[in-house]
């Protein structure tokens, strides 16, 4: 079995926390929701390094992993990490803005994997510059839109996918409540609008919530921790495949997350829990469940799915390609914003 040595430049929570207890004899803990609880399922994964600028947060990490991979090493500068560390996935886990370098110089440094958190840049010039490093090198990269790995997210696109309700027409995408950032959160929402469109958008109009009307075209806030310093914001989407979208993010709105998906003959709708058909019969609209049919979730499928991509150059799950698509929206929004809320190309 081949094996892949990792190391991991941000070690706070999504990264570091460990599965939930197991509540029940037989089921087992819990999915794994961060990288190292993803990372310890993963027979061929082994982390050997660390890095963050916090020495409590490199405390913690050797505290709660060093059984797990005895003899893991820690630093304080990630240039170091890839300097003294063997290291073939390297995962990124800083805030917003601060993954587009580290992500740069880990290409350079001759790593065959990147798990880059979303949303991929605070910028579409930047998402652009990661790319042809990522070319340049040949590295594999996949963003963690986490939901691109989740069974029921999974299940609803490939019922789309195969024709369950005709034509594909409209999207709808909505998240409210104090989390609802644009960077930060909104960017779930935006990417898997853009999962199912699967196209690159074309135009925008946006509108930001009140308050930030002057935000202008370049993104300041602190990489996601103060939720004031970043709006919510709707938006009016067209995508080059015809497809055309609605994105309600304003964070006045309850906080719920859902996609619906609006073709010619039916609709589905998807939240974290469920994913549902409403399809057009002789007798009405009929609802229809859709199962969800995998058993590898979570972060686990998440890093297998980039390991799977190293070792046979099968494309992953979430591509920087696509992930390029949520900025260019998001940058589109400002634009369209600064522009008297006018109709603006995404970039
Ligand atoms: N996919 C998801 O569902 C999900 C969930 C939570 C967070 N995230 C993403 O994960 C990333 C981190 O989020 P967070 O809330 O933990 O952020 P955070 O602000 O807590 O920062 C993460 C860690 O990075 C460290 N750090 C900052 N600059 C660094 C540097 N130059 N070198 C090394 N370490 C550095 C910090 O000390 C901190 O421990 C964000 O991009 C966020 O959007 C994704």
């Amino acid at each position: 079995m081949t094996s892949y040595r990792f190391g991991i430049v941000g070690l706070s929570w999504i990264t570091s926390e460990p599965a939930g207890e197991a509540t029940h004899p037989v089921l087992g803990p819990a999915m794994p929701h961060t990288h190292l609880s993803g990372l310890a399922r993963i027979p061929e994964a082994a982390v050997v390094a660390g890095c963050d600028i916090s020495a409590d947060a490199r405390q913690l990490f050797i505290e709660r992993w060093d059984t797990t991979w005895p003899g893991l090493v820690v630093f304080d500068d990630y240039k170091r990490m890839l300097a003294e560390t063997e290291l073939d996935i390297v995962c990124v886990a800083t805030p917003d803005h601060l993954h587009g370098q580290i992500v740069m110089d880990a290409a350079a440094a001759g790593v065959k994997g990147i798990f880059c958190e979303k949303p991929i840049s605070t910028h579409t010039d930047e998402v652009d510059e990661m790319i042809a490093a990522l070319d340049a090198h040949n590295v594999v990269c996949s963003v963690n839109h986490t939901r691109r790995w989740n069974p029921t997210w999974v299940a609803a696109r490939e019922a789309l996918r195969t024709g369950a309700i005709g034509d594909f027409v409209t999207v709808t995408g909505r998240l409210g409540g104090e989390r609802a950032m644009l960077w930060r959160n909104l960017s779930h929402v935006i990417d898997m609008m853009n999962y199912f469109v699967d196209a690159d958008p074309e135009w925008v109009v946006g509108e930001l919530q009140e308050g930030f009307e002057e935000y202008g075209l370049r993104y300041h806030g602190d990489g996601g921790r103060d939720a004031a310093l970043e709006p919510g914001a709707n938006a009016y989407v067209a995508w080059t495949n015809g497809v055309r979208g609605v994105l309600l993010g304003m964070k006045r709105a309850v906080a719920s997350l859902q996609v619906d998906l609006i073709g010619s003959t039916g609709t589905i709708q998807v939240t974290d829990q469920s994913a549902t058909m409403q399809l057009q019969t002789e007798q009405g609209l009929v609802s229809r469940p859709i199962v969800p049919r995998y058993s590898r979730i979570g972060m686990e499928a998440a890093i297998a799915d980039l390991i799977n991509a190293v070792a046979t150059g099968a494309a992953p799950q979430s591509p920087p390609l696509d992930a390029r698509r949520t900025v260019s929206i998001i940058d589109g929004i400002l634009a369209s914003q600064a522009a008297g809320n006018t109709r603006v190309p995404a970039p």
